[in-house]
């Protein structure tokens, strides 16, 4: 229908006015939904009919794609990304890189920034998005030199962060976004991102933002909003309105609840207008409907606890999407799901002390994890590396100046001193690159593989091995295929009705509990896992001839989540097991068998939530024996070393 002379809007667009598009289907679209799992395989069959649409450019790297690819999917980004190019011929590839941070957790060397960003300009991305989660822009020199050399776009971002509900106060403010916009353009960039990663962007705010922005600076200004609090497609329809250039939005399947505004609503919502973006949205549907298809095989991670596909309470914990999803599922793995309410009370106390970074990778990850931390162990009573990384100054320079005591309490005993540094953070650390390659040797073919060590070291490693044949990937990388899916709904409406076809289907069908029995042998408390009927009994989590990994005692109980002391006698003989506080990674030991050690001595390190936890000796005694090599995932209170006084 013709909206001629409907609003000062309507009339044909030319192609000056026409709002542009990024798609986001394939990054941040199935970040934000599906806790990033989805394939390859399921990108592949629509991805030239994507090209055709005539978006602005396609977001499809960077981010958490690069870690989830090797640690959950054994995807190998790389070759995810030089796959997605042979297919995009005409529309631009686009990355989301965490400036010094890349595509990790930590601010990387200067010669890893500049190998990084050459090999994804030469694998096919165009425009580098690049962001820092304390908006220092001292961590851009690095990568916007490199984006520039390497002849690609530059955009530079700023994360949209508040302190009130409304843009404005202390930290937030107008002049806050408007300096550091004028600062990233003098740096070179070729266009500005606000980047709302939690949709807190109220649509007048949006309007007066970019308003401002467009009069302040000359280069293309790009919004990119979350769907969280539900405001976001108000936000764009304002910035539209306001001039913004350019606006992210992905596939319906894909958008609202934590990800973006689906790009088929914002087409036949600017329909007839000056700034129509004239994509052909029947192309769209059909796309969309590639997708609603294949999604089936993602839909364990699908965060369906509530039934709103918005968080009001976004407004208040400030949680970005990707974040939150991951949040939800790690808390799920500690057993300790009840206690979010009170991990989002704490949340902005946490943050407040740490100097008010705006909630982005990797600030929210550090800020979240030790909020959870704080909730389930006592306020700082576990701090994670990243914290004392953090507090020391190796993120950069947060919005606010840190709390003193807390800052004191991380660092104390921090190695590298206990003052922290003012300098640009990068400045601190010694080039890595050489190192990273001498220790990938041997199993690392080519620059991305080294990168991809040098980025994670221990999952990297795990996923080199994978690729080259030198270990078996582990059952659950693999993708789950529709005729699986189907064969699960079956399963499931036969489990609904109760109509079994035997006995052992039956204890098939019920799930992993029917084969659990706690046992009591000789006084020791068991759990114990049977294979079937005839099958051999296994005991879970520990080697078949010492069949000891919990015994029944008071304090193992799980109270309001809050995990059991870690180290408690599993025998008269006064031996000690050490079990894992929370689901991680084992990543090193600092004690070997044999090994004297006291009270508070650190015994290993383990990656739990992506973050580095410290876990140290609460018995004095020897180390008799470790459970788990490096490497290795654990399960909450799986065994990792015995102590014997
Ligand atoms: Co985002």
């Amino acid at each position: 229908m013709e909206r001629e002379g409907m609003s000062a809007y309507s009339g044909k667009s030319n192609s000056a006015d026409r709002i542009k598009i990024t798609d986001t289907t394939f990054r941040d679209g199935h970040q934000s939904t599906l806790a990033t799992r989805f394939r390859l395989e399921d990108i592949i069959p629509i991805a030239e009919e994507m090209d055709e649409i005539g978006f602005h450019s396609m977001e499809v790297w960077g981010g958490a794609t690069f870690d989830v690819g090797i640690r959950y999917l054994n995807e190998d980004p790389w070759e995810r990304l030089t796959e997605l190019k042979k297919r995009f011929r005409k529309t631009p590839l686009q990355m989301l890189l965490r400036g010094q941070n890349l595509v990790g957790y930590r601010n990387y060397a200067d010669d890893l920034v500049e190998k990084f960003v050459e090999e994804a300009a030469e694998a096919g991305i165009d425009i580098f998005r690049v962001f820092d989660a304390l908006n220092d822009e001292r961590n851009f020199e690095t990568s916007f030199k490199a984006i520039k050399k390497s002849g690609k776009h530059i955009q530079g971002t700023i994360s949209y962060s508040l302190t009130e509900q409304r843009l404005g106060g202390e930290v937030f403010n107008m002049n806050y976004y408007l300096e550091k916009a004028k600062a990233i353009e003098e740096m070179g960039a070729d266009s500005l991102c606000i980047k709302d990663m939690a949709g807190l962007l109220n649509p007048y705010d949006a309007y007066e933002l970019v308003s401002v922005l467009k009069e302040a600076i000359d280069i293309p200004l790009q919004l990119h909003c979350h769907y969280t609090s539900g405001m976001a497609s108000m936000t764009y329809l304002k910035a539209i309105e306001a001039g913004v250039d350019v606006i992210d939005c992905s596939l319906a399947p894909f958008a609202l609840r934590t990800s973006q505004p689906s790009v088929e609503s914002m087409i036949a919502a600017l329909r007839g207008t000056k700034r129509d973006p004239e994509l052909d949205i029947k192309k769209l549907f059909k796309l969309g409907a590639h997708v609603e298809k294949v999604a089936p095989k993602y839909r364990d991670y699908l965060n369906t606890t509530r039934m709103s596909v918005i968080d009001t309470g976004v407004i208040k914990h400030q949680i970005p999407g990707g974040m939150l999803t991951n949040l939800v599922s790690q808390l799920k793995q500690a057993e300790a799901l009840d206690r979010i309410e009170d991990v989002y009370r704490e949340l902005p106390i946490t943050r407040m002390e740490l100097g008010c970074p705006p909630l982005v990778t990797p600030t929210s990850q550090i800020i979240g994890i030790q909020a959870v931390q704080n909730v389930l162990f006592g306020r700082y009573k576990m701090i994670t590396g990243q914290v004392k990384d953090y507090a020391y100054g190796l993120y950069g320079r947060p919005p606010l100046p840190m709390d003193e005591k807390v800052r004191k309490k991380a660092l104390k005993g921090y190695p590298k001193g206990e003052k922290p540094i003012t300098c640009r953070a990068a400045d601190m650390i010694e080039p890595e690159f050489e190192k990273a390659s001498e220790m990938a040797k041997g199993i690392a073919k080519n620059t991305r593989d080294i990168l991809i060590y040098a980025l994670y070291p221990t999952a990297g490693l795990r996923f080199l091995r994978w690729k080259y044949g030198l270990e078996d990937p582990p059952e659950d990388v693999k993708a789950k295929t529709m005729d699986e899916i189907k064969k699960e709904d079956e399963m499931m409406e036969r489990v609904k009705s109760g109509n079994y076809e035997s006995i052992s289907e039956e204890r098939e069908l019920k799930g992993a509990d029917a084969r659990n029995f706690n046992v009591y042998v000789g006084g020791e408390y068991f759990n114990v896992e049977v294979e079937e009927i005839g099958g051999k009994v296994k005991f879970k989590g520990m080697g078949e001839t010492e069949p000891i990994i919990k015994k029944k005692n008071k304090r193992s109980g799980k109270k309001n989540g809050v995990a059991r002391k870690e180290t408690e006698p599993v025998s008269k003989s006064g031996e000690f097991v050490l079990t894992a506080p929370m689901p991680g990674m084992v990543l090193e030991y600092n004690v070997k068998e044999g090994d004297k050690v006291s009270v508070g001595d650190l015994l290993l390190t383990l990656e739990a939530m992506k973050m580095r936890n410290s876990i140290t000796a609460n018995v004095n005694g020897v180390v008799k024996s470790i459970r788990v090599p490096p490497g290795n995932s654990v399960e909450k209170n799986q065994a990792l070393l015995i102590i014997v006084q």
